[in-house]
């Protein structure tokens, strides 16, 4: 890992813009003093334990109590409230109705074609226990692994919180992910049981994705899944297998609406979520139950500043991080009013969006910097056409946002009278770790502000020492918080190696590094500069240059590949890959295509290349070592700067010239 994004990114930043929220706005939220603000940090950094054992205790029902707060005896194995008993669903659905929320709206849902629905909290808890019954009734029991490979419909809500009510940990699997990619995900996690549907509404097209679940159970996740259980959405026409399949209408029909909460250990585990990492194949990321309802719950009531009356809608898929903490657990576990929408904005409906916050009111809207990109490019004209007077707070997520972006998504989107939360957190974290509060803390476009209330981070040089201000480092994490991860399933090993142990802060052992670079300014804002590993972020979304490579190699006329980021305007990174051919293959461009389709269909339609330059060898060092350097800069049509003396034939390097 190199820091060689530093200067780059150090040169685009040179943002001096604030904006402190205005006097309406910190009037009325909720935590709306800098002395407020200041008193969390203080008490928080006192006493850690007594800061998260009265959150837990405030914030979560608990069957029951929790006596240790923290055990870090084998740290960095974290626990969290170990003894304590709860149920995340208790916490999502029974409590709200106790207090009397039975009738407020839990979930709005908008399709792609324009059907709708509303469930009340009641309603919403007696979809969840029919269908946590009918889990039981083909055989899922607690701690079997159930994969959810769904389009954005209820359903795929109902069929978490169904696991969760069971104790049945829950795998979702991108939609958008292709049938090798879900098969290595099912086989990886041991998934006995799948639940899908018919397909999905997607841009104006259907979403195979039960195809796609048997193509992986045809391909080798057989042995391990045995159930598929398909959701009815667009009744397209598909085939059954006898014995495994099921569909869930015919499942849940006459399954009762009433369904005990499974009694759960704290670190029990909620769900495994798949995210890339630098090297090899994607990773499980392990959330369990008490940590992470309390992380995803505290962390949606801080930063969106939550009233009885917000109308409040995550774009993301229930696929990312983002859709579990802040679509699904983070909102229904504080009794808010949460919209998912299947589509995404598309050729025939640029409006689609704003058509949604003008139709139900939404007052608080987060979404990914690619997604404001590609609005600012089709023009403010889309936007200016619907009533976008309900908004109040606006969020993004995902990637950097650069200053240009933030002030369109401030003006244009929320009329110069919404604070913007830039919020920075990743799967492993479990939810937001540095984001402005927003009744109180000034903005400046481009910057995630201040770690939050208990998140104590620092930036530091490859020994572990504290950069200068404005200097480019690692990020790190300092102290251990609920919402962590706690390992990656099945292997322990990885965890220590990609998060614990790449840096040692003042011979301390336990911290954590992100895997991200970032800079402190004068101010104390943080500036995060992406990735400093060999992760690629694509419209937001996480790859790994190693899956992609290896996706290459398996296609029989590769015998050698290197991916690397080329910066985009729309997209943050686009993907390109350099490719040498088997011998006695030549390349053409039929083969180039060929290729770009093995990648989509070996992981997804988020990993096909922009571009692929097919050339007779790479450039490596002595040692054999690809210099990755070099072909980044090549990509992004940078002059090569560094030391390239360890080549082992510079004459690769005058023929990718004129291939690149
Ligand atoms: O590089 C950071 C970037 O997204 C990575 C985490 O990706 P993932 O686990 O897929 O989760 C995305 C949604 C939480 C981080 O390591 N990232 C996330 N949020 C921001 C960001 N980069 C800059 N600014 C952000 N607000």
């Amino acid at each position: 890992m190199t820091l060689d994004k530093k200067n780059s990114i150090n040169n685009i930043l040179e943002e001096k813009r604030i904006f402190p929220p205005s006097k309406k706005f910190a009037e009325n939220s909720n935590i709306s003093t800098q002395e407020e603000l200041l008193s969390l940090k203080k008490q928080a950094s006192d006493n850690p334990i007594q800061f998260w054992e009265s959150f837990a205790k405030s914030e979560l029902d608990w069957f029951e109590p929790f006596q240790t707060v923290l055990d870090n005896e084998n740290a960095p194995f974290f626990k969290w409230f170990k003894e304590g008993k709860l149920n995340i669903t208790y916490n999502c659905l029974d409590r709200h109705i106790k207090r009397g929320l039975g009738g407020k709206t839990a979930l709005i849902w908008e399709g792609e074609p324009g059907d709708s629905k509303k469930y009340t909290y009641e309603e919403l808890l007696k979809e969840v226990c029919r269908a946590a019954n009918a889990l039981k009734a083909i055989g899922v029991k607690k701690g079997d692994l159930v994969c959810i490979y769904m389009p954005m419909i209820p359903e795929a809500m109902f069929a978490m919180l169904a696991c969760a009510r069971i104790g049945a940990p829950h795998s979702v699997v991108f939609g958008g992910f292709s049938s090798e990619a879900l098969k290595d995900r099912l086989i990886d996690g041991n998934a006995r049981y799948v639940i899908t549907a018919d397909g999905g509404f997607r841009k104006d097209k259907v979403i195979e994705l039960k195809q796609a679940v048997d193509a992986a159970i045809e391909n080798g996740a057989d042995k391990v899944v045995e159930k598929v259980v398909v959701v009815q959405r667009t009744k397209k026409n598909i085939s059954m297998v006898d014995d495994r399949d099921l569909w869930w209408h015919e499942l849940v029909k006459d399954q009762k609406d009433q369904c005990e909460p499974e009694i759960m250990s704290s670190e029990d585990r909620l769900f495994i979520l798949y995210t890339s990492g630098s090297t090899g194949k994607p990773k499980g990321v392990v959330h369990t139950t008490g940590g992470y309802n309390l992380w995803s719950h505290l962390t949606f009531k801080w930063i969106f500043d939550l009233k009885d009356d917000d109308i409040y809608w995550c774009t993301a898929d229930v696929g990312w991080i983002t859709g579990h903490s802040y679509i699904v657990y983070g909102p229904l576990s504080n009794g808010a009013t949460t919209l998912m929408y299947e589509g995404v904005p598309r050729r025939s409906n640029l409006g689609a969006f704003w058509e949604i916050v003008q139709k139900y009111k939404v007052s608080i809207f987060y979404t990914a910097p690619t997604a404001i990109r590609a609005f600012m490019k089709s023009g403010r004209e889309i936007p200016d056409k619907y009533n976008l007077e309900s908004l109040r707070l606006l969020g993004t997520v995902g990637e950097p946002i650069n200053p240009e972006a933030w002030m369109w998504y401030k003006d244009v989107i929320g009329k110069d009278k919404c604070p913007i939360v830039d919020t920075w957190w990743q799967t492993e974290t479990g939810g937001v770790m540095i984001s402005p509060l927003p009744g109180v803390v000034a903005t400046k476009p481009g910057s995630a502000t201040f770690p939050l209330p208990g998140i104590e981070v620092e930036i530091v040089d490859k020994d572990g020492d504290k950069v200068k201000e404005n200097e480019g480092g690692y990020l790190i994490i300092k102290k251990p918080w609920p919402g962590m991860m706690r390992t990656i399933h099945g292997n322990s090993k990885r965890y220590l190696e990609s998060y614990w142990e790449y840096i040692s802060f003042k011979g301390e052992k336990n911290v954590y590094f992100a895997g991200d670079g970032a800079r402190i300014d004068e101010d104390g804002y943080i500036w995060i500069m992406g990735r400093v590993d060999d992760v690629i972020s694509v419209s937001g979304h996480r790859l790994g240059t190693m899956e992609i490579e290896s996706a290459l190699v398996s296609h029989k006329s590769v015998a050698e590949s290197a991916v690397v980021g080329k910066k985009d305007d729309l997209k943050g990174e686009v993907i390109v890959a350099f490719v040498s051919l088997e011998k006695d293959v030549n390349g053409s461009s039929e083969l180039v295509e060929d290729l770009k389709k093995h990648v989509v269909n070996e992981i997804g339609i988020i990993a096909k290349p922009e571009k692929i330059i097919i050339s007779d060898s790479l450039p490596k060092t002595r040692s054999g070592k690809i210099m990755r350097r070099i072909l980044r800069s090549l990509a992004g049509g940078e002059k090569i700067s560094g030391d390239i003396s360890t080549l082992e034939d510079s004459s690769v390097l005058e023929k990718l010239k004129e291939l690149s």
